[in-house]
């Protein structure tokens, strides 16, 4: 059986990634420093799969920490989830951002080295498309230019990971580059829990839906769109997390650099979520229309094909599946994992 050491994995993604690898059949070994999340999602994993994970609160900066859990551990490949990841608070703590998303990437690489350990899957973003490529973006379109530090230090991360895969050929380095991850497990016992107030929308309709926020306001009407709101390529977090278990199976049977768009391929308009997530969740969404939020690109969506052909995944649930989930999850839980 197979070891995956997921770094950042008490997060929003790695938490839902953990319980489709313990479903297929691998052990996972979660690192974590808490910075954006707690121990109790973990928890939370083991019981909705009945299985144990190892679990290290550590900084994954700390190179000493590391080579711990790998001496205690036979890692197979590592899933690096490990990152800040609020564009507004990159803008202003931008050394913060590249210190700690830099150096993560740095010592599990260095560590990886000293244990042999040449399989490594990152979790990129879309958002390395940047403002200068066309919609729908394909994987071997040139990174772009970012309109922030977060996005910056993805760019950064993507460079570093391909020239070490170039030195070390007989590495395996997975970028997936996710679209907008929303949504939660149907059991309604794991999800998203942002600290302070939410940055992205879903959190933020979830906590206007739970009373916690008074409304939404929707950032600009006036785009080049359909109805004039931003379109983006929402993917249900469960169909991210399986994808990272296909992208799994795969590292082990490849070399070199490979990259994925993680999303549907079909974007939908701010309006069009907030609409949706009102009819199926059965309320009224209190929200008004603001000004442009600053940085937005009107479109972002992805050509999923090659995630298909190589990998044999596609998404399989729907905005309706996105919207009734993360309401599940938002409601037997109104503070997020806090009592
Ligand atoms: P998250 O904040 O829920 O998870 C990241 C985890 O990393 C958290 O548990 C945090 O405590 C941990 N962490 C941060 N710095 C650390 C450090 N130095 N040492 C140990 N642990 C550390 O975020 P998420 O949404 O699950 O995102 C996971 C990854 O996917 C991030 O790298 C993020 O940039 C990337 N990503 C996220 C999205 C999104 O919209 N959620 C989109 C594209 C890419
Ligand atoms: C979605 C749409 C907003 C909040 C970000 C990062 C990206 C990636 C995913 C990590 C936009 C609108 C939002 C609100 C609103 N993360 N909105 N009112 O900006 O597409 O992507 O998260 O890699 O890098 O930039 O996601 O959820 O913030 O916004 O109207 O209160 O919702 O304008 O059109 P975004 P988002």
């Amino acid at each position: 059986m197979k070891t995956i050491l997921l770094a950042g994995g008490a997060g929003y993604i790695g938490s839902h990634t953990a319980v489709e690898l313990l479903n297929s059949g691998y052990n996972v070994v979660v690192v974590d420093n808490y910075a954006n999340s707690c121990p109790e999602s973990i928890k939370r994993v083991e019981k909705i799969t009945g299985k144990k994970v190892a679990l290290y609160e550590a900084d994954v900066k700390d190179k000493s920490k590391l080579e711990k859990i790998f001496s205690e551990n036979k890692i197979d490949a590592v899933i690096h989830f490990a990152g800040l990841k609020a564009v507004g608070e990159s803008v202003k703590m931008p050394v913060e951002y590249y210190r700690n998303n830099i150096d993560t990437t740095l010592s599990l690489l260095e560590t990886m080295k000293k244990f042999n350990v040449g399989n490594i899957i990152f979790s990129s973003s879309a958002t390395v498309y940047g403002e200068d490529n066309k919609v729908p973006y394909t994987e071997e379109m040139k990174r772009g230019t970012c309109t922030n530090p977060y996005g910056w230090t993805k760019v950064m991360m993507e460079q570093i990971l391909e020239d070490t895969a170039k030195a070390n050929p007989d590495m395996s380095v997975i970028l997936l580059r996710y679209f907008n991850p929303i949504g939660a497990h149907e059991s309604g016992m794991i999800g998203e829990d942002p600290q302070g107030i939410p940055n992205n929308l879903m959190p933020y309709v979830a906590q206007v839906a739970v009373g916690r926020r008074d409304h939404l306001t929707i950032y600009g009407n006036d785009y080049p769109t359909p109805d004039g709101t931003c379109r983006r390529d929402y993917i249900h977090v469960v169909d991210l997390a399986k994808g990272h278990v296909k992208a799994i199976d795969y590292v082990f049977t490849t070399k070199g650099v490979e990259i994925f768009n993680l999303g549907t391929g079909t974007p939908y308009s701010v309006t069009e979520i907030v609409t949706t997530f009102e009819r199926v969740n059965n309320m009224k969404l209190k929200y008004e229309y603001g000004p442009r939020r600053q940085g937005d690109l009107p479109e972002s969506y992805a050509n999923a094909d090659k995630a298909y052909r190589l990998l044999g995944w596609k998404t399989e649930k729907t905005l309706e599946d996105m919207c009734k989930d993360l309401w599940r999850w938002q409601s037997n839980n109104p503070n997020g994992y806090k009592k």
